[in-house]
């Protein structure tokens, strides 16, 4: 396992894949969008992010701190067909991250996911097939598109009988690309990603990014609730192996049009988590708490990911350890907090 600080992958395992390709991240401003432009940028790639920057999403231009002279920015809406088909061209590579990504706000709103996750793909899909039909495309979509789980860990295999809006409209999506892969030849890889934390997540709200939030109130010595009985199993998989399963998708020719769970094939349950986090980062308590109606109602209950698709097709699996992890997350956050919160407590 490697120790903190260290960079999570061996960049030279992408050889010289990404060297002067052209590559769109759309949602590039947010935190698995940034974290790609961030990686790729070092690997010679020419990168374009494209970010509607919408309020209470999880765009934030310090995300991109690090890169900032050496990308292309573009405030444009996925949804805007003339931007889109003007930015597609000549494309080799396009992460595809926009999106509302809020399974809660999707409970009393469900138009920004129809408009921007559904709507949004096929405007995406549509300017490619017209203008770049050769390009590729990775499709960061999530675990939540399963629902309930049948068994555990959960394949690509199981059923979809998702929760909320949020998951149905990116099923939805996953399956207009899928359209777009298998008839009209526009390579496209469909990724089912697990929880994602780490680094450069959004910590304004607590509606979406929970690990991110717990490490928040952790850091601020608040009391972090834990919903019900806390034994809920999930699987926690930390920014940089997801930044490494999405740029081995994009070179990987047998990944073309399969859907991938992007995960960790251990579950840990949110009790646990949450006494990790406390001892991680030295600080805060918890205590337990009872679901909202909403929150009940949409829990899908135990999940964790099957991931030995894209170990074979791929040969991608995670390699940092939650603990690990955890601290390097808590690291960025206690350097860089007033970028990310308001906080009440002492610095
Ligand atoms: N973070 C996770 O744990 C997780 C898990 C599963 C799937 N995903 C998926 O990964 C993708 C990226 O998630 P994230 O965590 O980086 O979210 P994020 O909110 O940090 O980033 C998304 C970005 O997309 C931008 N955006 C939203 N709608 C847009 C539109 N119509 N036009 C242009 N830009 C728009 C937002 O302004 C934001 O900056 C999403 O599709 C999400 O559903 C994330």
């Amino acid at each position: 396992m490697l120790t903190r600080g260290e960079k999570n992958s061996d960049d030279r395992s992408f050889g010289t894949g990404f060297r002067g390709k052209k590559v769109l991240i759309t949602g590039g401003l947010g935190f698995i969008g940034s974290s790609l432009a961030i990686r790729l940028v070092p690997l010679g790639a020419d990168v374009t992010v494209l970010d509607a920057m919408i309020p209470d999403y999880g765009g934030n231009l310090f995300n991109i701190e690090p890169v900032k002279k050496d990308v292309t920015v573009n405030f444009s809406n996925i949804t805007d067909s003339t931007s889109m088909n003007y930015l597609v061209r000549e494309k080799d590579y396009i992460f595809h991250c926009a999106g509302q990504v809020c399974h809660i706000m999707s409970l009393s709103n469900p138009f920004p996911d129809i408009e921007y996750n559904i709507k949004g793909a096929a405007v995406l899909m549509q300017a490619c097939k017209n203008y770049n039909p050769t390009v590729k495309i990775v499709k960061t979509g999530t675990r939540g598109q399963y629902g309930p789980s049948v068994k555990l860990p959960v394949d690509e295999e199981a059923p979809t009988n998702p929760r909320g809006i949020y998951e149905i409209s990116n099923l939805a999506a996953e399956k207009i690309m899928k359209i777009y892969n298998d008839v009209h030849g526009v390579r496209t890889v469909l990724l089912r990603l697990t929880n994602i934390y780490g680094p450069r997540s959004q910590m304004r709200h607590s509606r979406f990014g929970v690990v991110n939030w717990f490490i928040r109130q952790a850091l601020d010595n608040e009391t972090i609730k834990v919903f019900g009985d806390g034994k809920i199993l999930r699987d926690f998989l930390y920014i940089d192996d997801c930044v490494d399963a999405l740029l081995a998708s994009a070179l990987c020719e047998k990944a073309e049009g399969e859907i991938l769970n992007v995960g960790v094939d251990k579950a840990v349950c949110f009790l646990d988590l949450v006494k990790l986090i406390i001892e991680v980062t030295g600080s805060g308590r918890w205590e337990f708490s009872e679901f909202s109606p909403e929150r009940k109602a949409q829990e899908p209950g135990d999940f964790y990911s099957d991931i030995a698709k894209i170990r074979k097709i791929v040969g991608w699996e995670p390699r940092v350890t939650l603990e690990e992890g955890l601290a390097r997350t808590a690291d960025y956050y206690r350097q860089h907090r007033r970028c990310y919160w308001q906080s009440t407590a002492a610095a």
